[in-house]
């Protein structure tokens, strides 16, 4: 039998995206070892929901550390203690450094809520309703040096709802994120989706644009 996928999963909050992938490895649909999740925050609700699963947890404060740079080697020292194949950043919010990224280039995916390279950055939900934009989704790229700006994988999208309000449409978002990246990260993990010169590769070939699901506004995939 071929070795899983060794996976780390690094948030800072609520982690409904964590538990996505913990229901999917439990209901067999995601082939990948999740090995620990690291969290900077010793509050997010997502290490709970790890215990609940029986993962091993780690927790590295940044506000303990002096740089950014000080606070990234030691998530990089934590996770060698599980030496992971790929790092699933679900809600972390902290932008990682250069060398970090460096270290683990190609092997770092985040899944970012909007159709990327429209509307990189925060609140999203409510700029995408400010603009009076049609449609709105999730991202799940690779990580670069460049914030949100990475080789795109897998876009999930669906209509924005005239009237709906930035958190109504945040759920709806989300929905669609909890099918998505488990999803592209399993074809991450099993070598079907790589990060070559800058760019992604599926099934061997190189291409420049994401691929697209199309979400009815139940959230079920058209
Ligand atoms: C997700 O919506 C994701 O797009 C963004 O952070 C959010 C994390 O949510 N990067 P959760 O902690 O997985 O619930």
């Amino acid at each position: 039998m071929a070795t899983r996928c060794k996976t780390a999963i690094l948030i800072s909050g609520s982690g409904t995206n964590l538990q996505a992938f913990i229901d999917a490895v439990a209901a067999g649909n995601l082939d990948l070892e999740l090995s620990v999740v690291l969290s900077n925050n010793p509050d997010a609700y997502g290490l709970v929901r790890a215990r609940n699963a029986g993962l091993a947890t780690a927790c590295i404060e940044h506000g303990h550390f002096s740089s950014r740079d000080s606070f990234d080697r030691a998530v990089a020292l934590k996770l060698n203690e599980w030496r992971p194949d790929l790092l699933i950043l679900a809600g972390f919010m902290r932008i990682l450094s250069a060398g970090f990224v460096d270290r683990y280039r190609g092997r770092i995916l985040n899944i970012h809520p909007a159709l990327l390279p429209a509307y990189p950055g925060l609140d999203t939900h409510q700029r995408v309703l400010d603009a009076g934009e049609k449609w709105h989704g999730s991202t799940v790229h690779f990580v670069t040096e460049e914030l949100d700006g990475g080789p795109r994988i897998l876009q999930g999208r669906l209509p924005v709802v005239a009237g709906e309000s930035a958190s109504q449409l945040q759920t709806r978002v989300q929905a669609i994120e909890h099918q998505i990246y488990p999803e592209a990260a399993g074809w991450v993990g099993e070598g079907r989706v790589q990060c070559r010169d800058g760019r992604t590769w599926i099934d061997g070939s190189a291409t420049d644009d994401p691929i697209v699901q199309t979400f009815d506004l139940s959230g079920n995939r058209l």
